[in-house]
């Protein structure tokens, strides 16, 4: 009997290298990624919907990571795993190139100030990121409540050679239909939400800076 996989897992200890997932979950599957899962379960219904997918969930708040464990261990998914670190340590190096076939990043923090916006996550370094780990054909799913920070999504994507497969700018609600908790949280307050859908162009663009 082969061990459990274990559940949570830290780079450099359970994880030895980029290319280390199929050592971690004990096979070889697609890869979806989820960044910054906080109270939310899509992941965990994602592969409880796909065993023929592992799972990897990137959340810094440990107490996120925690609940999301004890829920993963409830449920006995053993499909799907957390990385208690930062979305800049496991996008830079914890994924292999075109190894992941989605990426879903639901709500980021929107950073409203002017002099904070330089904090919010979908940087061109992002966007380089995305591209370099995503497999041919591979998708990142974003959503946002706010629109500065939408703007800047469609911006800083275009700019990083990504086209988005939705036939609008956004949608206002998710292709998969799963509404997470702040989705739920700002429809109450009569917010309305922008899910984007992107996948890379082929070429690689030029002076996209950042
Ligand atoms: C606004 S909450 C959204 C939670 C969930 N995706 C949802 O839609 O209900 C943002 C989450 O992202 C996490 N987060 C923010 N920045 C992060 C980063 N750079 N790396 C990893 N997690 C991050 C926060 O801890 C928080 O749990």
């Amino acid at each position: 009997m082969s061990p459990p996989a274990p559940r949570l897992v830290v780079p450099g200890r359970e994880l030895l290298g980029p290319g280390d997932w199929p050592g971690v979950f004990g096979r070889s599957a697609p890869l979806v990624v989820e960044v910054g899962f906080g109270k939310d379960t899509f992941l965990l219904e994602q592969a409880a919907a796909h065993p023929e997918r592992d799972h990897v969930g990137v959340e810094r708040d440990p107490h996120r990571v925690e609940t999301f464990l004890e829920r993963a261990a409830a449920q006995d998914l053993g499909n799907v795993l957390a990385m208690p670190v930062s979305a800049e340590l496991a996008l830079g190096l914890c994924f292999g190139e075109a190894s992941v076939s989605a990426v879903h990043v639901y709500f980021p923090d929107p950073w409203p100030k002017v002099r904070h916006a330089r904090n919010r996550l979908v940087q061109p370094w992002f966007a380089r990121e995305i591209r370099r780990v995503l497999a041919p054909g591979g998708v990142l799913h974003i959503a946002t409540d706010d629109v500065p920070y939408r703007d800047q999504i469609i911006a800083v994507m275009g700019g990083g050679g990504f086209e988005n497969l939705l036939d609008e700018r956004w949608a206002a609600a998710a292709p998969h239909g799963h509404e997470t908790a702040f989705e739920r949280l700002w429809r109450r307050h009569g917010r309305d939400i922008h899910h984007m859908l992107y996948r890379a162009r082929e070429s690689v663009p030029t002076g996209s800076g950042g």
